[in-house]
């Protein structure tokens, strides 16, 4: 067994980061800022991922003003510095702004020198598909946009009636990456793997209620990008004892660890990693196969892969 790692030297290691909201990202300051506009108290209280939508689109419905994307993007990169993150594939939710928050926000990831952010269209499943073809339509042609995803509360909502949605995105070379098997089962995920053709799920966790399911999801290559404490947060894990963590990684699935809603949650990527350390009994090539799941789930540009991949292969070696 290896040595027990330093959380300095996890910061130094380089990762990608797959599964995380901007509107998520939003600081504890930040956030007393955006939610100091309603005129009505805003309930931060929740236990469940149904409970955590509605606070969450609570604060969303405060992000209304010019500067608010570009803010969130710009300290997302600072904090995501700091955790190693070379890259990040980030969910955005625009619409109904009165300012076209999808470009301030690429405008301000562009400027970022070190860190590498591209977008996914971020579709709620409680809503009707219109809302879904009216966000898709708002990121046309813009190419830091690269897939499409759908969150939200997942009971009752399940993948296959935005089938033609995600076929119309996928026409258009965007990656389908739903989220599934977040509080639903492991129908869920064969929906987003059958109807919507996702190419990787977000969470995905409960696959081990399914063995076949779990073989697939391997054999097939399909990573899941995975966030422990999201998912003690929103009860979808009883607590990280008892995480599904190592069951997907001992059936041979491409699983990476990412923290979701870190403004929220409290967490960030080293502290993922640390948990995974825990759960996997990692030793430092084992960390390193687990940032290297993360380069291999995303859709990053092949050079920056094989940058992250020499990176990665450098720190293994450095002790
Ligand atoms: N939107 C923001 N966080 C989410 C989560 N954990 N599950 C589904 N939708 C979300
Ligand atoms: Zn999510």
């Amino acid at each position: 067994m290896g040595q027990v790692i330093l959380q300095s030297d996890l910061a130094s290691l380089t990762k990608a980061e797959l599964h995380v909201h901007l509107e998520g990202t939003v600081r504890p300051s930040t956030m007393e800022e955006f939610l100091g506009r309603s005129a009505l108290p805003v309930s931060r209280v929740y236990s469940n991922l149904a409970g955590f939508v509605e606070v969450y689109g609570s604060a969303w419905a405060m992000m209304t003003k010019p500067g608010d994307y570009a803010r969130m993007v710009r300290e997302y990169c600072e904090d995501a510095m700091r955790a190693g993150i070379r890259y990040a594939e980030m969910h955005i939710t625009t619409g109904a702004r009165p300012f076209p928050c999808l470009m301030e926000a690429v405008e301000a990831a562009s400027k970022e020198r070190d860190i590498v952010m591209r977008f996914i269209v971020d579709v709620p499943r409680t809503f009707p598909i219109e809302v879904g073809f009216a966000l898709l339509e708002g990121a046309n042609g813009v190419p830091d946009v690269v897939g499409i995803g759908l969150g939200g509360a997942e009971r009752g909502y399940p993948p296959e009636p935005f089938t033609p949605l995600f076929d119309e995105a996928r026409s258009r070379g965007l990656r389908s990456m739903p989220h599934a098997g977040e509080d639903a089962g492991p129908e869920s995920i064969r929906g987003a793997l059958d109807a919507l053709k996702a190419e990787r799920i977000m969470h995905g966790v409960r696959a081990v209620d399914d063995p076949q399911l779990l073989a697939e999801l391997s054999e097939r290559k399909i990573p899941l990008a995975v966030c422990p404490t999201s998912n003690v947060m929103l009860g979808v894990a009883t607590s990280l004892e008892e995480h599904p963590l190592r069951e997907l990684w001992d059936a041979g699935i491409t699983v990476s660890v990412n923290t979701d809603d870190p403004g929220y949650f409290g967490c960030d990527l080293v502290g993922e990693y640390a948990i995974a350390g825990r759960l996997l009994n990692l030793d430092r090539e084992g960390y390193g196969r687990l940032a290297l799941n993360s380069v291999e789930s995303s859709f990053a540009p092949e050079g920056l892969k094989n940058k992250m991949r020499g990176d990665i292969a450098d720190w293994i070696r450095r002790q």
